[in-house]
């Protein structure tokens, strides 16, 4: 696939009051079928006029994202649902109602005015709302809607700041609003209402408990009637150049366990990085690795806003390796964990086992 090639601009924009100057030029540039990257409060948005079969098929060049994987499209008023989806049921007014502007996103039957690339030619079309005065601004001064995936590159952690889509879309995309770091630093909650019962595809910003409250018969991820996720999620996703794994094990014993593990990967003169919550950073006292905290195990928010950001900055360090705690599933841990375990390639190892064979197991996986 031919990347497609640009003169990048950044522009620092106040996210709370973004100068309309900025906002006009980049509408110009999303009018005249080019990219601009914008913050939102989940994560970055690489962003086309949805309405330009052309210009979204440069979201795909650029990324170098395979042609089977849908796009959302971001509006910036709850009616404007109406422009790219059709056959609405009344739930997603409902849940319009009480999600949007913010981290929902609703699968709907497609209007045929939005350009076929970004439904990767299915009837349908991801949309939502983003909670965020930079991009409804800018979809408003362009009067079309955007669809915009992360602004990643292909497999890379999701972008949660405008250097994160400098480092993979420099040369790529025409303007990146710089508007800082994102509040929420996971993707949106993907909700299908195209089939028989509302099933969640993606789990996100928005938690299951919310939704609950509106829809009893939500078919949860991994459920069995459920087990059609979105397409284009390939198992490994959101993945850090280093080899990402996932522990589990009792509380008690994980601190002398992960040290011999630790020490073994030392030995094998690997380059170590962990990601902690606070409380289990004792853990690692004293070790040559590079660490970095994700704020209290209780605050699923600050360790959502910072995972994203840790894998990156870890990689930038150079590491060849990263260990990480599995955390509990309630709320936005449910999001959290998806990413994880895809980082991890779908692996979660127990540390309870005999730590020489987890540690020949690492080895073997990290040269395999
Ligand atoms: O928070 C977010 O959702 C961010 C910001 C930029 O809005 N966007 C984002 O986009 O994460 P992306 O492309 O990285 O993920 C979109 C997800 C994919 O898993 C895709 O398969 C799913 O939405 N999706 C898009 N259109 C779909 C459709 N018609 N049917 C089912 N799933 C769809
Ligand atoms: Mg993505």
């Amino acid at each position: 696939m031919k990347k497609y090639r640009a003169n990048t601009t950044v522009i620092a924009v106040d996210p709370d009051h973004p100068d309309e100057r900025d906002i006009q030029s980049a509408a110009h540039v999303l009018r005249a079928g080019g990219l601009v990257a914008f913050p939102t409060e989940t994560v970055y948005g690489l962003g086309a006029n949805a309405l330009d079969e052309t210009a979204v098929g440069r979201i795909f060049a650029a990324k170098g994202r395979p042609f089977d994987d849908p796009l959302i499209v971001h509006i910036a008023a709850k009616t404007q649902v109406e422009d790219v989806a059709r056959a609405i049921p009344d739930i997603a007014y409902t849940l319009a109602e009480k999600f949007w502007p913010g981290p929902l996103t609703l699968v709907l039957k497609k209007h045929p005015r939005v350009a076929d690339k970004v439904s990767t030619g299915l009837d349908t079309v991801a949309v939502r709302m983003p909670n965020h005065r930079v991009p409804l601004d800018l979809i408003r001064a362009a009067g079309v809607p955007v669809a915009a995936p992360s602004a990643n590159l292909f497999t890379r952690p999701s972008p949660t700041s405008a250097a994160h889509v400098a480092d993979d879309l420099s040369g790529r995309v025409d303007i990146i609003l710089d508007g800082g770091p994102c509040p929420i630093g996971l993707e949106s909650t993907v909700l299908n209402l195209t089939g028989p019962k509302p099933a969640i595809l993606r789990p996100g910003g928005t938690t299951v408990e919310a939704l609950l409250d509106c829809l009893p018969d939500l078919i949860l991820p991994g459920e069995p009637a459920g087990a059609r996720t979105s397409p284009g999620m390939m198992l490994k996703h959101y993945s850090p150049k280093a080899r990402f794994f996932l522990f589990t094990g009792a509380r008690e014993t994980l601190a002398p366990q992960v040290r011999e593990v630790i020490g073994g990967l030392l030995r094998a003169e690997l380059k170590v990085g962990v990601m902690a919550a606070d409380e289990d950073l004792p853990f690692f006292a004293g070790l040559p690795i590079l660490m970095e905290s994700l704020g209290p195990q209780s605050d699923l928010d600050a360790i959502g806003r910072a995972l994203f950001a840790k894998m990156r900055s870890l990689d930038a360090r150079g590491v060849d390796i990263i260990l990480m705690r599995a955390i509990q599933a309630g709320g936005l841990g449910l999001a959290i964990s998806d990413r994880l375990i895809k980082a991890a390639h779908q692996q979660v190892i127990d540390l309870d086992g005999q730590p020489d064979a987890i540690i020949n197991r690492l080895i073997s996986e990290l040269s395999g």
